[in-house]
Order: structure tokens, then C-alpha cells, then sequence
């Protein structure tokens, strides 16, 4: 390998000591060029360090947009990588499927991996809010993921497959009923941006669990659509919901939670709240 490339320069000596050479006009190439000017943007990130639990404090790192992807969450690796190791965040699938790297940028909530850095010369990168912290941009996600759980994420039936040891048909129409819930990925955007849901994050259930607990009972295969009704039939797991729709704005999959919630409650007996 080394020897080919010594050929390949050898060649290329040659012919510039060759001697039918002659003067040419000056020109620029491109190696002589001047260095591109960097594209300098400074991020504040929120740092906790829950081994040294003083203030909270937004810190500034400036990279070179150039040298850098074009979405936060390479920002945040390319800081991560090349400037402090100790800066921590969650992250898993880069491609919005795993829902871990959902954070606030500039004041909305998103996936670091599908937000393309914003124009200007700074951006401010925080935690979920109304979350408890962990580290850094890393928040406990314990309260939300219980609330999934309550809900009953799964098929439940009172009677066996129409064939035994087969899988329960559903047709095109009754699995096209689930469009629009079954692409939630869980990030929590929509529940974090919920006023409801920070002011009663442990009574109400918040879109994001309402949204499964529909899907649920949308299903056309479950056997248990009034006893799910009934779970949620509640001033404070259900009733939060004043319809304000910020669930919607936040949601980087396009999905609205605010409908869905909705339909629960048309669903529910004695409508009227
Ligand atoms: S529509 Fe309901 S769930 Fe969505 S943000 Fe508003 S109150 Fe929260
Ligand atoms: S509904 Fe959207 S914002 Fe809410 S958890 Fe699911 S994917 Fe995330
Ligand atoms: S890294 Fe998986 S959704 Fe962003």
C-alpha cells in the first residue's frame, strides 16, 4: 500500500521536473486558498451535577457550525466530543425513533436529533420542563413512565384467537383507526409542554399516557374498552385536559394528543366537562 502511493507521487514529480515546463500565469489553487471564516454559534447549556449539587447554571461552548451536522444533536456531540466530556445528555437511535434525546431548545421542546440548529449566533438548550433533573439534560422519566404503565399498554382479551394458537385478524379499516397513535415514540415532549401536566404531574395521566390509553381503546381487537373507559373516567387522570393543544405543537412526530384525549372524553358516559 505504502509503496503505491510513493509510485503515484514518483509520477507526479516527474512530470513537474520535466523540461518542456514553462512559465504560466499566476493563478489561486485551491490548497493556497484563504481558510474558510468559521461559523461560530455558542450554545448555553443547562449544567446540574448531582455530585456537586450547587446552582444550576447555563454553560457556554462555542463551535465552529462548519466543522459540525446540522442538527443539535450533533452540536451537542461534536461539544460532548471535543470540548467537555462531562457534559451529558441522552441519546440513542439519531433518527427521532428512540424518543431519548427529546430536550427544550430555545424554548421548545423537541428531538435533539431531528431539530436543525437554529439560525443565529446563540441557542439555548434546556432540560424537559417541569421535570425533575437528573444530570445535566438528563430528567427522571420514572412519574411518566408509571403513568404509561397504568394505562395497561397492551391487547387484552376475554375470549381465545377465533383460531386457537393464531394471531387476532383486524381488518384494514378497524388497523387504520390506530393511525396517528401508534407512531408515538414516548419522548414525553407533549406532556412536558402541558401547563395541566405540570401543575398535577402525579394526578393527571398527560397526553402522552391518554394518548396510548386511546389507542387501546380504539383497538378493535381488545375486549376490555369499558373497563378502560371506567380507569380513566376521573376528574384528575382525564378531566386536566382543557384542551389548550400546546401537546400538539410539541409533538415532533405531527401527532395530536389533544384529539385523541378528546375522543376519550366523547366516549366516556354523561359528556359535559
Ligand atoms: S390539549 Fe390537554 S393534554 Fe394537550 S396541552 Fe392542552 S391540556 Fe395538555
Ligand atoms: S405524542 Fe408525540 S410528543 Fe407525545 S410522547 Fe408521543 S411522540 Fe412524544
Ligand atoms: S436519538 Fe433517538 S429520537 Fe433522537
Amino acid at each position: 500500500m505504502a509503496s503505491g502511493l510513493l509510485l503515484r507521487r514518483g509520477v507526479s514529480a516527474s512530470r513537474l521536473a520535466s523540461p518542456a515546463t514553462r512559465s504560466v500565469p499566476t493563478r489561486f489553487h485551491a490548497t493556497e486558498a484563504e481558510p474558510a471564516k468559521p461559523n461560530l454559534k455558542t450554545f448555553q447549556i443547562y449544567r446540574w451535577n448531582p455530585d456537586n449539587p450547587s446552582k444550576p447554571e447555563l454553560q457556554d461552548y462555542q463551535i465552529d457550525l462548519k466543522e459540525c451536522g446540522p442538527m443539535v444533536l450533533d452540536a451537542l456531540i461534536k461539544i460532548k466530543n471535543e470540548i467537555d466530556p462531562s457534559l451529558t445528555f441522552r441519546r440513542s437511535c439519531r433518527e427521532g425513533i428512540c424518543g431519548s434525546c427529546a430536550m427544550n431548545i430555545d424554548g421548545c421542546n423537541g428531538l435533539a436529533c431531528l431539530t436543525k440548529i437554529p439560525a443565529g449566533s446563540s441557542s439555548t438548550i434546556t432540560p424537559l420542563p417541569h421535570m425533575f433533573v437528573i444530570k445535566d439534560l438528563v430528567v427522571d422519566m420514572t412519574n411518566f413512565y408509571n403513568q404509561y404503565k397504568s394505562i395497561e399498554p397492551w391487547l387484552k382479551r376475554k375470549s381465545p384467537p377465533p383460531e386457537k394458537g393464531k394471531e387476532i385478524p383486524q381488518s384494514k379499516k378497524d388497523r387504520a383507526k390506530l393511525d396517528g397513535m401508534y407512531e408515538c415514540i414516548l419522548c414525553a415532549c407533549c406532556s412536558t409542554s402541558c401547563p395541566s401536566y405540570w401543575w398535577n404531574p402525579e394526578s393527571y395521566l398527560g397526553p402522552a399516557a391518554l394518548l396510548h390509553a386511546n389507542r387501546w381503546i380504539s383497538d378493535s381487537r381488545d375486549e376490555y374498552t369499558k373497563e378502560r373507559l371506567e380507569a380513566i373516567n376521573d376528574e384528575f387522570k382525564l378531566y386536566r385536559c382543557h384542551t389548550i393543544l400546546n401537546c400538539a405543537r410539541a409533538c415532533p412526530k405531527g401527532l395530536n394528543p389533544g384529539k385523541q384525549i378528546q375522543n376519550i372524553k366523547n366516549l366516556q358516559p354523561g359528556i359535559g366537562h
